[in-house]
């Protein structure tokens, strides 16, 4: 594909023509041109999490993704998760463990968990696993490992 070449990909049920760079972070794009500004851009470089989306099902780095490796695939972000029962589950138990300071972190986390949510194998059950590429700077985790596994794993703490 160059540069004049227009794509397909399609963002929270909705499909959206791309035009320029295929090489563009998916990130940018998402941002800069759908405005959808809840996807956070910390490192750039697959190091953070803040970036996470999915994508087929999958929670991904969306700094690390061309748009045109994106084509022709599934994307949601957390803005197209907000209105889902897992979403709210989800952010209740944040809420209730303390699990959201500065928030920076909060949208890679909570759509990493969202997803494992939905595909409970993703991770072998394991929490540490599944929140391995989520940097939080804030909380120390333990509080997040909490609403994590209330929600995804049905365990209280
Ligand atoms: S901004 Fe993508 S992993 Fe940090
Ligand atoms: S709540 Fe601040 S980085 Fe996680």
């Amino acid at each position: 594909m160059d540069e004049q070449d227009t794509l397909t990909i399609r963002i929270n049920d909705r499909e959206y023509q791309v035009n320029g760079s295929p090489t563009r972070p998916l990130v940018d794009y998402i941002r800069e041109e759908l405005q959808l500004t809840g996807t956070k851009i910390g490192c750039g470089s697959g190091e953070c999490g803040a970036c996470t989306v999915i994508l087929d099902g999958k929670p991904v780095n969306s700094c690390l993704i061309p748009v045109a490796s994106a084509a022709g695939k599934e994307i949601q972000t957390i803005e197209g998760l907000r209105e889902t029962e897992d979403y709210q589950a989800l952010a209740e138990a944040m809420v209730e463990t303390g699990g959201v300071q500065c928030g920076f972190c909060t949208p890679g986390i909570m759509a990493t968990l969202y997803a494992w949510k939905q595909q409970p194998d993703l991770y072998e059950g394991s929490v540490k696993k599944a929140l391995k590429n989520n940097l939080c700077r804030c909380t120390g985790y333990q509080s997040i490992v909490q609403a994590a596994e209330k929600v995804v794993n049905g365990e209280e703490r």
